[in-house]
């Protein structure tokens, strides 16, 4: 063997195969199609994101990018002025020139709580239009286990070879608010494939990001699907756990940062994902919990513990709004934070909701400041007050609800807040504030775990 045939052998021998850069057609620019895409745009693939939202597409094409999501516009900039990614409506025409098919549309609750395919159908149907030449077919939406290989059957009752195109899933682990250092930064990659040669090529479109620390996993379509929806359920009972636990500490005398620490020294425990709260909120955990527990059961199972989690959830917020009313007792009260989490501008199932909509009922007036989530929550609840500042907000009224934790408000500073406010009420639903300070400055106040 000659020299140069021996290197090339030897690399593909070590998976380290020459640089490609695929032509990937993006379906869907929510929050994971447009990081998707952008990410990798990034990393060196030519990319057309299409969607049907002619408005949001004309956003796009006009270098706006349509959500708050830190580090996405820096990204996108370049990428966008040299025209490698592109913006379209126009769906077959963008898919029939790709290679690689990237659906990452939304399949949010429906009514009875299952995940609605609706767009995913959809999508299938352009689909089976535009296959005019052999194409990978990449699920990135969270779906129901089996929704691959009934995606296979749907193109093919459409008329499609079965020769013309691979099904591969790749759910995605991104988190809004850090969903661009997610993508650069992955801890895994999950790929599920019935062709073993279509997975690795979709591994391959990240292999810059593939290093010790990143973790590749090629495995069957279900067992892929199921990773998603297992390890968001998991998550999610990690946090219903830890509040849990946050309201034992409050009635003992422990305090729940101490008690999570400590457990999170052990490594099969693990120290993320401990910190209590309003509950967990988003368009994931809610939805995709409640999704899992109507899968369990279609398959004849009983799903105690995911009914628990939901449950769980659910029973703490209540006890956060019985102590809100606690503490409510002349009626002007400020709310900081709207969205679910820090650094979004999401609202979807955020514990604010339910608490404007429980205030409201109780005759309360109601001022409110987010830093990115005020102009979705307006759409919502347009009537009550919405402040620029945090000092605005706090003037004069009675109650301080502290929902998200946004770091402007981890840095309130609460003799002044003492000064600003009308009476002295605090509920810290992020344990942000030192419980020490707000005694020393005469506040009444609850917190999630550690009122000592
Ligand atoms: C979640 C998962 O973390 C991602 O891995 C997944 O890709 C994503 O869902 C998805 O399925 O698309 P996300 O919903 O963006 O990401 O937000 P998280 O940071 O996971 O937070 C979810 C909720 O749990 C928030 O309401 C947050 O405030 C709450 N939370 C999180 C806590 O109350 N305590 C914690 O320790 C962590």
């Amino acid at each position: 063997m000659k020299h140069s045939n021996l290197f090339i052998f030897l690399l593909f021998f070590m998976g380290i195969s020459a640089e490609t850069a695929e032509k990937i057609c993006v379906i869907g620019t929510g929050y994971v199609g447009l990081v998707t895409g952008i990410g990798l745009a990034h990393l060196g693939h030519d990319i057309t994101c299409i969607d049907i939202d002619q408005a949001k597409i004309d956003r796009l094409n006009r270098l706006e990018i349509p959500i708050y999501e830190p580090g996405l516009k820096e990204l996108a900039d370049p990428l966008m002025k040299e025209q490698k990614i592109r913006f379209s409506t126009d769906r077959v025409s963008a898919m029939r020139s790709a290679d690689i098919l990237y659906i990452a549309v939304g399949t949010p609750m429906s009514d009875d709580g299952c995940a609605d395919l609706s767009a995913l159908n959809a999508t299938l149907n352009d689909i089976a239009q535009a296959l005019n030449k052999k194409k990978i077919i990449c699920i990135k939406s969270t779906v129901p286990v089996g929704t691959c290989a009934q995606a296979k059957q749907t193109l093919i009752k459409k008329g499609c070879d079965p020769l013309s195109f691979e099904i591969v899933s790749n759910p995605e682990f991104l988190r809004e608010g850090s969903s661009v250092h997610d993508f650069l930064n992955p801890d895994r990659i999950v790929i599920g494939c019935e062709d073993h040669s279509a997975g690795l090529r979709i591994k391959n479109l990240y292999k810059k990001l593939i290093d010790n620390r990143s973790k590749c996993l090629i495995t069957n379509l279900e067992s892929s699907e199921l990773t998603k929806y297992a390890s968001n359920a998991l998550l999610a009972t990690k946090i219903a756990f830890i509040n849990e636990i946050a309201q034992l500490c409050n009635k003992t005398g422990a305090n729940v940062e101490e008690v999570a620490r400590g457990m999170g020294m052990d490594k099969r425990i693990g120290e993320q994902f401990l910190n209590p709260g309003p509950g967990f909120g988003g368009s994931c955990f809610p939805k995709d919990t409640k999704a899992l527990e109507l899968i369990i059961k279609k398959h004849g199972l009983e799903a105690n513990l995911i009914n628990a989690i939901f449950k769980s959830n659910e029973n703490h917020k209540q006890i956060l709004l019985k102590q809100v009313d606690h503490l409510l007792g002349i009626q002007t009260v400020a709310i900081l934070g709207l969205t679910f989490k820090a650094n979004t501008d999401d609202i979807r199932y955020s514990f604010a909701i339910e608490l404007i909509e429980h205030l409201q009922k109780r005759g309360a007036h109601i001022k409110a400041y987010d830093p990115q989530g005020t102009q979705n929550m307006k759409e919502l609840f347009p009537n009550i007050e919405y402040c620029t500042s945090t000092k605005d907000t706090l003037k004069n009224s009675d109650l301080m609800v502290i929902v998200t934790e946004w770091d402007e408000f981890k840095k309130l500073n609460i003799k002044e807040c003492a000064d600003l406010m009308r009476t002295r009420r605090v509920m810290d639903m992020r344990n942000i504030l030192d419980p020490n300070e707000l005694k020393r400055n005469n506040f009444t106040f609850y917190n999630v775990g550690k009122m000592r």
